[in-house]
């Protein structure tokens, strides 16, 4: 049986709006109008840049912090959390910021972006150059678990942000992290026995993975890799004094990871409404308002 916690006891607060308006915001990337009212003309703005192994977002917010523009869209330009295709992000990111441009009305000069924890210095300012080569001055880079504590304000215990490569850990103590880590591993993995089990390419099995209709199905065949990610999980935060997990990112998508960390972790484990754009909103925070 998964482990519960009351809410209260967790210390971190789930800010739904705000998730569900980037959610919205994100993802229906051609409705364009209700980001143009909430832009002052002159008002300042933040933006963040997310360049993941599956998909990279982008996301403007006003000044009092609301995502009113984004963009995301599958890409291939980033493997174990490095950059490995450095003119196709450059390309993709330009074209991003362009039509964002267009839905605002103003030009974005500025953005901060993230990187997985563990990632070394000198790749992280790769991530840097794609902003700068893209046109805009990036202003500040952090790490993405950091970066989706700016949203979900933990107070004690582990953020885990499961991406399509990599697996982030956070230990936050007193809200302050006190201990980050990444693994190479992912949603791309779930894909890939998916594709095993049935024999399909690894694009089908993307496509199965993410079908509401078949997860339930499909579970038995992911699961293996779910305790993998538990098992990191657990490795990591040993001897820690973390009481409770959050997952985020694309791949908690999958109904039942938080239940199966859980069980490895002997940890309550949850997954907030609309995972998957915690982490880039978090790194739009990071930017300073210009
Ligand atoms: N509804 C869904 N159900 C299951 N998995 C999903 C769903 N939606 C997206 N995913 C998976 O989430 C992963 C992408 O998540 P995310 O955008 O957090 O990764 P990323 O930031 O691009 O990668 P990384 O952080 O590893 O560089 C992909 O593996 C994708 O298949
Ligand atoms: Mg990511």
């Amino acid at each position: 049986m998964p482990l519960t916690e009351s809410r209260s006891n967790l210390k971190w607060s789930e800010p739904v709006q705000l998730l569900q308006k980037a959610q919205q915001v994100i993802s229906l990337s051609d409705n364009t109008s209700h980001a143009v009212d909430n832009l002052p003309s002159n008002g300042s703005f933040k933006v963040g840049v997310d360049l993941g192994t599956a998909y990279t977002v982008m996301v403007v917010l006003n000044a009092e912090g609301e995502p009113i523009v984004g963009e995301y869209q599958f890409t291939q330009i980033v493997r174990d959390g490095l950059v490995v295709d450095f003119i196709g992000a450059v390309d993709i990111l330009r074209a991003m910021k362009e039509r964002l441009e267009a839905k605002l009305g103003r030009t974005i000069s500025h953005a901060a972006s993230g990187y997985p924890p563990g990632v070394p210095q000198a790749e992280r300012a790769a991530t840097a150059h794609v902003i700068e080569a893209a046109g805009m001055a990036c202003q500040g880079l952090i790490d993405e678990p950091t970066a989706a504590n700016n949203v979900l304000h933990m107070q004690d215990g582990v953020i885990v942000d499961i991406g399509g490569g990599t697996t982030g850990i956070a230990i936050f103590e007193n809200g302050e992290v006190v201990y980050t880590a990444d693994e190479a591993t992912g949603g791309t993995h779930l894909s890939l026995v998916i594709a095993g089990a049935n024999d399909i390419s690894f694009e089908e099995a993307e496509a199965l993975k993410k079908n509401p209709v078949e997860q339930s199905r499909l579970f038995p065949i992911v699961r293996p890799v779910m305790e993998k990610m538990g098992t990191i999980v657990e490795k990591h935060i040993r001897g820690s004094s973390a009481r409770s997990i959050i997952l985020v990112g694309g791949t908690p998508l999958f109904p039942g990871i938080s239940e199966v960390v859980s069980e490895i972790t002997n940890l309550p484990t949850r997954v907030p409404n609309n995972p998957l754009f915690i982490t880039p909103l978090g790194i739009a925070m990071h930017d300073r308002m210009n």
